[in-house]
């Protein structure tokens, strides 16, 4: 392959993967995944970021093809999750005189993933600076975003943001590596479920990340995953304060939990009845057929959240269970909701859910409706008021 250059004397050697089903062994990836690694080729050579191990299995030649004879002298670790570090203690073994720049906090999991002493490590704390020839790299430590130990880089001398989980995104690099080489519309859905169900639970630790940013000249940004943004760099800027910052579109999302389709029919009676109040997005999940992950990403994108649940060992359906768990964790906020729910015996699905929407600081917009039986227009009453408020 051709080598792939940022700038000059900055290189993309980050790899796709299209093997993996479940990032983090959770998460579906049907688009796949890029993992983003970036080599600095200076005085002092450096490489920012590792890969998945396994995900490119001439990683290594890639990384010598470039040096051209030359050794890598140090290996920047923004983040110690092992799809961008599981690699480290490969490329010590091959460059075994590298420091490995790392902050106090990712110290022990290098101690005890890789077996490294302090003699290796290259501490940086927060503002510190790296000279390595034609570059300066300013160090920018950003807790939780993803992980504690989590920091990004910044070249100040090309005004390279290297950002490590942030503004990335599911998908693979298909030929494109840049933003002006791909069609944006095609990430923005995978970069929103990257956000909603990987980083937005630190929400607030973004906001924190952003403030220490301020006014800091990015030209481009390099994250850990996804498209390379060079052309505008603004853009996955201003998505990642949006969604931060719980900013939602004019929208509804209903997810159901329906054993035998009486719930359903409540879910797509509702939904007609919100579209005929003039409400063009509105989106409608069976929890037990599509994976949360993608439910997530669309209850953060917009303002409304009705969810609805058969009655199920006298609470709500175990799969809507795990949509509310997942909620409960990650914490959208700024929404509208509403519930409902139909039973056979003496029910419980909608109890549950008022016990779950209870822990969540969203704003109730109509009373909890339920009903016995057979969901035919006569027992509906109850659905006109969550649809009249639900915007
Ligand atoms: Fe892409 Fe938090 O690892």
């Amino acid at each position: 392959m051709k080598h792939i250059q940022i700038k000059e004397r900055v290189y993309y050697i980050g790899a796709n993967d299209r093997k993996k089903s479940l990032f983090e062994n959770n998460w579906p990836l049907p688009n796949g995944v890029a993992y983003n690694s970036y080599l600095i080729k200076d005085q002092k050579n450096v490489l920012i970021d590792t890969l998945e191990f396994g995900a490119k299995d001439d990683y290594i030649e890639n990384i010598k093809a470039i040096l051209e004879g030359e050794q890598l002298d140090y290996l920047v670790v923004n983040h110690m999750e092992p799809d961008h570090s599981s690699m480290v203690g490969f490329i010590i073994k091959e460059f075994p005189n590298i420091k490995v720049v790392a902050n106090s906090k990712a110290f022990k999991m290098l101690e005890a993933y890789f077996g490294l002493d302090n003699s290796q490590i290259h501490e940086v704390k927060d503002g510190d600076v790296l000279e390595i020839g034609y570059h300066k790299l300013n160090f920018v430590l950003t807790p939780w975003v993803h992980w504690p130990e989590t920091m990004m880089t910044y070249d100040s001398t090309d005004k390279i943001l290297f950002s490590c989980d942030a503004f990335g995104s599911f998908g693979t690099l298909d030929g494109g590596i840049f933003d002006d080489e791909i069609n944006f519309q095609f990430y923005e859905d995978e970069m929103r479920r990257y956000y909603s169900n990987i980083v937005g639970k630190y929400s607030n630790m973004v906001q924190k990340a952003f403030a220490k940013l301020e006014g800091v000249d990015i030209s481009v940004i390099c994250p850990s995953h996804g498209p390379v943004w060079r052309t505008n760099p603004s853009l996955p800027i201003s998505l990642y304060d949006k969604w931060s910052k719980h900013e939602s579109e004019e929208g509804v999302v209903i997810a159901f939990a329906s054993m035998y389709g009486n719930t359903e029919k409540m879910a797509d009676y509702l939904a007609r009845l919100i579209a005929e109040r003039g409400v063009k997005n509105i989106r409608i999940f069976d929890v037990s057929k599509t994976h949360v992950s993608f439910i997530i990403n669309e209850i953060w994108k917009y303002k409304g959240v009705i969810l609805g649940s058969s009655a199920y060992n006298a609470g709500m359906h175990p799969m809507m269970q795990h949509l509310c768990h997942e909620l409960e964790g990650l914490n959208p906020k700024n929404k509208n909701y509403a519930l409902f729910g139909s039973y056979s015996w003496s029910g419980g699905g909608v109890k549950s859910l008022i016990s779950f929407a209870d822990k969540m600081t969203w704003n109730k917009v109509a009373e909890p409706f339920e009903i016995m039986g057979v969901p035919d227009s006569s027992k509906m009453g109850g659905l006109s008021e969550i649809a009249d408020n639900i915007l």
